[in-house]
């Protein structure tokens, strides 16, 4: 199962991303975590120790490894340069394991669209495909937001799309954005996730809003999540709720193809 979560800045992506990671290590699965954020924070909210993170590397970052997989200098527009270098080592080798999950971090560069071309978006785009087609487990791409820079060949591997929302007409906004961009990178399987949703109202807005998407269930706003942060621990151990909402959510998912 591959999941991309998109959404408007700070509606509760990272957040949405932590809590399915560790509701599919609980049912068994092999989970890796990919935080696309140009300033990661996945990690944290995962709840991993800060030594640790402190030592992962963005691979955007790792300029000799993009010198030596694509043979340009990182940094540098045109030129000659792989566009399919081989990555297949990397997750293993720059990524980190805590409590199941497995953390990688992208970094700052855009990964997608036509527009970009560079070394550093070689290697990244070559390896969320990588990961989103061979790899056998469940991949959680934490996007920034927006979709553009989503490649087609990464659009056509995810499973579903979850485009967050919080029960507010921006956010909802956004996400008809959102939905429209993925409608042109033929990305079908989109679903809306409420977030920080404390009615029956708020479940009603999103229900009923444009973007007229299906709604793949809600996690409730709850206080876990900002303890979570100062603890530096993760939400889904803290909080009943959010744990029981997020695996409501990974079973409201669709099959894999
Ligand atoms: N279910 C929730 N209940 C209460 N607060 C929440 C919830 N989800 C997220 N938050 C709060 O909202 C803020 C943004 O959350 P988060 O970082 O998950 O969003 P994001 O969409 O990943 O943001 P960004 O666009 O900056 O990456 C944080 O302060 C977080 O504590
Ligand atoms: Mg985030």
């Amino acid at each position: 199962m591959k999941i991309a979560v998109t959404g408007k800045g700070g509606v509760g992506k990272t957040t949405l991303t932590a809590l399915l990671a560790r509701a599919f290590v609980d049912r068994g699965y092999k989970v890796l975590a990919i935080d696309a954020d140009p300033s990661p924070c996945l990690g944290q909210a995962l709840g991993f120790p800060p030594e640790a993170l402190a030592r992962l590397q963005p691979i955007a970052r790792m300029e000799a490894l993009i010198y030596e997989r694509t043979g340009a200098q990182p940094g540098t527009i045109g030129g000659y340069f792989k566009l399919n270098p081989r990555v297949d080592d990397l997750p293993d080798q720059f990524s980190l394991e805590d409590g199941g999950v497995r953390l990688l971090e992208l970094g700052a560069v855009e990964m997608g669209g036509a527009g970009c071309i560079c070394p550093e978006s070689a290697v990244l785009r070559s390896l969320v495909t990588h990961l989103l087609l061979r790899r056998d487990e469940v991949v959680l791409l934490d996007l920034y937001a927006g979709v553009e820079h989503l490649g087609r060949a990464t659009a056509d591997a995810v499973d579903a799309m979850l485009i967050v929302v919080e029960p507010t007409r921006r956010s909802l906004g956004t996400a008809a954005q959102i939905k429209s961009l993925a409608q042109d990178l033929k990305l079908t399987r989109l679903f809306l996730v409420g977030s920080k949703v404390q009615s029956q109202d708020d479940r009603r807005l999103i229900e009923d809003g444009p973007p007229a998407l299906p709604v793949l269930g809600f996690l409730p706003l709850d206080e876990a999540v900002r303890l979570a942060d100062l603890e530096g621990r993760a939400a889904y151990d803290l909080s009943p709720a959010l744990r029981q909402a997020a695996v409501d959510l990974i079973q409201a998912l669709p099959p894999v193809r």
